[in-house]
């Protein structure tokens, strides 16, 4: 695996001291990272990224004894989940600590924690020894970045330093569970099914959409997100096939992100989806990055299983095709 030397994890660190930013991978997505006790460091992240201020940011942590730091109160499911599932992609939501900058949470009196589990993001929080806040390393909106040529891609010279840690391996964000209200919900699906959560608590963990009211702020949670910059369509099988067949002969390009081999049409930019959920996932930002390079017309894809091993999947996909 790419990685980088000390001397840059150092360099990283200076910079993060310093209230700069410091693009760096997780397992999950690259993260856009700025020193959590720093609220003009903090600003700079929306700055770059575009972001609305009252969207709250992840806080990275080197491991759970920092928790009480960042969290007023850490309950026993919290314990529970980071026993089991850190270093790993799971963010807790928890009530944050009275000290926490306002910019970090959005003023929401709540505050997102995790620690990933990439070796460098791991050896640049054990170096730093603090929280770096970091929300994915794409421009608001945009699907996020699983490479650090992405990150590159997204904001050129405004971000000084990206730590390269080669393709991350999970390739969509982590789950996101509240556990600041009484029973656990998650936020956001992740490569941490409900299942798992569920059996590790001993109690049913509820989704978004089982609960109406009251839910928090989550920008990942507007129904367009994680979008390219091409107008996207999640079809069935036959009807992706349908409609290549109609585009094919208005010779537009098309961009394709199915299972199998690419028929004989030569205006489509045809990429083989992975079988395998855990494969798909790692896969698909790229996909959808490489597509959207040729500037095809539209950029068609298979819809997957509506089992739960594809719904962090599907919920990706289905926002990244919302009109
Ligand atoms: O995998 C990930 O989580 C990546 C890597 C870099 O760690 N980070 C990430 O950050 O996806 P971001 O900012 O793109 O998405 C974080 C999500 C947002 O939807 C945000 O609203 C939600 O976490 N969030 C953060 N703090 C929250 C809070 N206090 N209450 C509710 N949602 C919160
Ligand atoms: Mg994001």
């Amino acid at each position: 695996m790419t990685a980088p030397h000390g001397a840059e994890l150092a360099q990283a660190v200076t910079l993060l001291r310093a209230g700069e930013l410091v693009a760096f991978p997780t397992e999950t997505v690259y993260g856009l990272g700025a020193d959590a006790a720093n609220p003009a460091a903090i600003r700079k992240i929306f700055d770059a990224k575009g972001r609305p201020a009252d969207h709250p940011l992840i806080v990275h942590l080197p491991d759970a004894s920092h928790l009480d730091r960042w969290a007023a109160e850490v309950p026993a499911q919290a314990r529970v989940l980071a026993d089991r599932f850190w270093p790993g992609p799971l963010t807790l939501i928890l009530r944050r600590a009275p000290d926490v900058p306002r910019e970090v949470t959005g003023g929401q009196d709540t505050i997102g924690l995790r620690v990933p589990s990439h070796p460098v993001a791991l050896a640049l929080l054990a170096a730093f020894d603090g929280g770096i806040a970091a929300p994915s390393a794409n421009r608001f909106g945009r699907i996020s970045a699983t490479t650090a040529a992405h990150v590159r891609d997204e904001f050129g010279e405004a971000v000084s330093l990206v730590l390269d840690g080669g393709s991350c391996d999970v390739g969509i964000e982590s789950t996101i569970v509240d556990l600041s209200r009484g029973t656990p919900v998650v936020l956001r699906p992740g490569a941490i099914g409900r299942p798992e959560l569920a059996e590790a608590l001993g109690t049913p963990v509820a989704g978004m959409k089982t609960t109406t009211t009251d839910v928090p702020r989550v920008p990942g949670a507007l129904e367009s997100h994680y979008a390219p910059s091409t107008p996207m369509r999640l079809l069935a099988r036959d009807l992706l096939d349908a409609q290549l067949a109609d585009l094919a002969a208005t010779s537009a390009v098309v961009g394709v992100f199915a299972h199998g081999p690419c028929p004989d049409i030569a205006t489509a930019m045809w990429i083989e989806a992975p079988d395998d959920a855990r494969a798909y996932a790692r896969r698909l930002y790229a996909a959808l990055r490489e597509l959207d390079a040729v500037r095809p017309v539209v950029i068609l894809v298979e819809r997957p299983p509506d089992t739960p091993e594809w719904a962090a999947i599907l919920d990706r996909l289905q926002r990244a095709s919302h009109p």
